[in-house]
């Protein structure tokens, strides 16, 4: 069933997924993103993805998603950014965000995508150290 083929491709993807309502309270998120954040399932379903990021985009997440509610001009939909994500532990960690406007059934939620860059920005850090 195709369904099932696609929550198997997505409990199995290398990248983060988390799906957000219009508020910005998370509705799923799949093991790869748990991972990165160091988080379970349970300790994150219906709480504000604001929770998993620093300072001082936690407090203005809700206004970044009703600014693109009320204008329609996104700054983050369509193109993408390099943003911080912070772990349970407090750590912090750079990341590529993807996010896409879902309208499904009658609702809108919002599908993020979480391309984990702690590696590439490690290297490029020694780079421009020694350069
Ligand atoms: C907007 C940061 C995660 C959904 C934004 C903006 C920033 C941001 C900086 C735009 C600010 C502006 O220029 O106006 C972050 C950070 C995250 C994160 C640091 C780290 C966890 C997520 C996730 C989702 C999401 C996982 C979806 C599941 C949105 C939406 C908008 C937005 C819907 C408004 C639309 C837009 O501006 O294109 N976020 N975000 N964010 N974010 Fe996040």
């Amino acid at each position: 069933e195709k369904s099932a083929l696609l929550f198997a491709i997505i409990e199995n993807a290398i990248d983060g997924i988390i799906t957000i309502d219009e508020r910005g309270l998370i509705e799923s998120i799949n093991p790869a993103a748990c991972a990165l954040f160091g988080y379970s399932i349970e300790e994150v379903i219906g709480r504000n993805v604001s929770m998993l990021m620093p300072r001082p985009d936690k407090d203005q997440h809700d206004e970044y998603i009703a600014r693109y509610q009320r204008t329609g001009s996104p700054h983050i939909i369509g193109t993408g950014r390099d943003v911080n994500g912070q772990k349970k532990d407090g750590t912090l960690f750079p990341f590529r965000l993807g996010v896409n406007e879902v309208k499904y059934s009658g609702r809108t939620i919002y599908a993020g995508f979480i391309h984990d860059l702690s590696r590439e920005k490690e290297a490029e850090a020694k780079i421009l150290h020694y350069a």
